[in-house]
Formats: structure tokens, C-alpha cells, sequence
């Protein structure tokens, strides 16, 4: 059987987590697609050369899930040719037997248009912003909130003002706005929409 969910929307929004609960619930393989991304602006030197040669241990590395990982992920993904050495990859993945979630920011709109269910996951930047200090520790966090909410206007900004599939909801995506709602309500949410395509 071939099944393919597309999970777009921006940083820290609750894509991974709602992605990996959806592949768990149905068994279906998941493809986090912002990690090859990041592991193409963490290995550095050519962004171009770097897309086409991603290796299992480009992926594996420790540090990609940083903020600054992040933000040099931003940096390559506006880069077309990074774009298209990275496109047959996913798309192959979506393609696979036994259904495919996949997460990221143009799954819906470019990576995969016909995919079976399209959800946009997204929430407010403040929201977001405060997740990802919580996450870093809160009022031991590294680095204050006001800046980290900065780099997630920043980034916002990068993913949807690029002229190569820009960060957006597709025509026909579901979206769920995780600000008001707890990480169980958004997971059930994804799943009762992909459970309803079934
Ligand atoms: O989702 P994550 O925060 O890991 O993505 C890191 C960056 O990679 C995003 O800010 C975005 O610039 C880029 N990305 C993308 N297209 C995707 C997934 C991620 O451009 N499908």
C-alpha cells in the first residue's frame, strides 16, 4: 500500500513530534526532512556538493539539532540546486510501500502534490519561540528568550519570503494551529485526519 502524509509548517510549531506520533500510530516510515538540510549547512564547504553526496553519517551527527544548525539550514535551503539534489531522495521515500510521513516545509506544495493527506502545522512565533527556550533549559536556557524568538522571525522570514518553494500551506492542506493546544490534543488531531483518509 502506498500512503503518503505531507506535515508542513514552521520551525518548533510541533511537526516532528505530531510526524513521528502519525508514523507510530499507522506504522508508517518517517522522513524528518529538515535534517538533511541541516546536514548539508553543518558539513559545510560547497552547499551544492554537499546535497548531492549526503551520507548516512552526514545525517547521524550529533549537533543538527541546534539552533545554529537551524539557521545554517535556512541558509542552504534558499539555494535551488540544494533543492533539486535533494528532491528524488524524498520523493522516493514518499513513494514507498507501506506509507510514508513526511515533515518539512514544502512537502505538500512541491516534494509531494499528490500526497493522501496534507496537514500545515504552525503556532504563533511567541508560542514557538518559548518551546524552544523551554527546551533549552528556560530561565537556565544559554541564550535569552527575546533572541531566540528573534531567529524564529528571523528564520520564518528566510523560509517564506525565498523564491524556491517558499514555506505555505498548500491549497488543500489541513491546518492545525498547536498555540492553544497541548501536544496530545495536536497529535490526535493529525491523527483522526489521517485515520478519516484511510
Ligand atoms: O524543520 P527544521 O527546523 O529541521 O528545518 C531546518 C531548515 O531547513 C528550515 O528552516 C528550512 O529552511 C529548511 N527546510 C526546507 N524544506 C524542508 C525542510 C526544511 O527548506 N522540506
Amino acid at each position: 500500500m502506498k500512503f503518503t502524509v505531507a506535515i508542513d509548517g514552521p520551525a518548533a510549531a510541533g511537526k516532528g513530534t505530531i510526524s513521528r506520533a502519525v508514523a507510530d500510530h499507522f506504522g508508517f516510515a518517517h522522513l524528518d526532512t529538515g535534517a538533511l538540510y541541516r546536514a548539508v549547512g553543518a558539513k559545510g564547504g560547497d552547499p551544492v556538493a554537499a546535497a548531492l553526496n549526503l551520507s548516512a553519517a552526514d545525517l547521524a551527527r550529533p549537533d543538527l539539532r541546534t539552533l545554529e544548525a537551524g539557521q545554517a539550514a535556512s541558509r542552504v535551503a534558499v539555494i535551488p540546486e540544494v533543492r533539486a539534489a535533494l528532491l528524488d531522495f524524498q520523493r522516493r521515500f514518499a513513494g514507498r510501500e507501506g506509507g510514508a510521513v513526511l515533515d518539512g516545509r514544502d512537502i505538500g506544495t512541491v516534494i509531494c502534490p499528490e500526497a493522501n493527506v496534507k496537514l500545515f502545522v504552525t503556532a504563533s512565533a511567541e508560542v514557538r519561540a518559548r518551546r524552544r527556550w523551554l527546551e533549552l533549559g528556560g530561565e537556565t536556557a544559554p541564550r535569552p528568550y527575546a533572541e531566540i524568538l528573534a531567529e524564529v522571525r528571523e528564520r520564518d522570514d528566510r523560509d517564506m519570503n525565498r523564491a524556491d518553494a517558499p514555506l505555505r500551506a498548500a491549497d488543500d492542506a489541513v491546518t492545525i494551529d498547536t498555540s492553544d493546544m497541548t501536544i496530545d490534543e495536536a497529535v490526535a488531531a493529525a491523527i483522526a485526519r489521517v485515520a478519516a483518509r484511510l
